[in-house]
């Protein structure tokens, strides 16, 4: 299967940023027939506003959650749970982000029960997995991601629910992208690595890239034969993210 075959998919993780006027103008220039009808389109709001933006979206830009804990309610306090997240129609969810794997300290063994736990009720994941600058300066990206990815598939079952996104942290926010090859050579090892589960896990999930995609460099990178989308951060702010939303065109 290749990358054309598999539904080109693009997230929007706005991360800790907006208010109701600036999500009424992301609202406005996500219109449907802006976006390719050959792109799944996925925006990630902070959780007060999930329930403001799944109601203002159509039904065919789906919507997800920043994070989600592994247990159904409870004392645990400051966590939203995947039933509460359902119960308000909200059935994605992004997991193990580098910024909740670095700033608070997620280690691949909780990224990896919440993956597990979030789709056993129902929900679709978007999982994330990435390098540290210096784990590649050591030559240990393809060891970095191969641990950080068997952690998340440990957990899995149903892989038609899972996005697998790659995201070195050195280019997430910083305007230093990955360059096609560089994200292409990773993102080719992930599919081997998915590929020796099962050969059609390997052909049939996605695998996206995140770290600075743009307006300018999303094009080559879409190009790439093992590149089926983007998580996008600052760049999902703005209008830009409907050029990176139809980047195969
Ligand atoms: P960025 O963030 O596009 O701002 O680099 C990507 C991400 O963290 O998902």
């Amino acid at each position: 299967m290749s990358a054309r075959e598999r539904k080109f998919f693009v997230g929007g993780n706005w991360k800790m940023n907006g208010d109701t006027a600036s999500i009424n103008g992301i609202i406005e220039f996500m219109k449907p027939e802006n976006l390719s009808d050959d792109s799944e389109v996925v925006v990630s709001p902070p959780t007060c506003y999930l329930q403001y933006v799944r109601q203002k979206l159509p039904v065919s830009i789906g919507v997800a959650a920043q994070n989600c804990y592994k247990a159904e309610k409870g004392a645990f306090t400051g966590e939203v749970s995947p039933l509460m997240l359902k119960d308000i129609g909200v059935n994605w969810v992004i997991l193990g982000h580098s910024e909740r794997r670095n700033i608070f300290g997620e280690s691949d063994e909780l990224v990896g029960e919440k993956v597990g736990f979030a789709l056993s009720k129902g929900m679709r994941v978007i999982a994330c997995i990435g390098e540290l600058l210096s784990e590649r300066e050591a030559g240990k990206t393809e060891a970095v991601v191969a641990r950080q990815l068997k952690a998340i598939a440990d957990n899995v079952s149903n892989w038609s629910d899972v996005v697998v996104a790659y995201e070195p942290v050195w280019a997430i926010g910083t305007g230093k992208t990955a360059t096609p090859e560089q994200a292409q050579e990773v993102h080719a090892s992930l599919r081997k690595t998915l590929s020796s589960i099962s050969s059609q896990i390997g052909a049939q999930t996605r695998i996206i890239y995140g770290g600075s995609v743009n307006a300018g460099n999303c094009r080559s990178l879409a190009a790439m034969s093992d590149i089926d989308g983007f998580l996008v951060g600052g760049a999902s702010l703005k209008p830009d993210f409907v050029t990176i939303v139809n980047a195969q065109d």
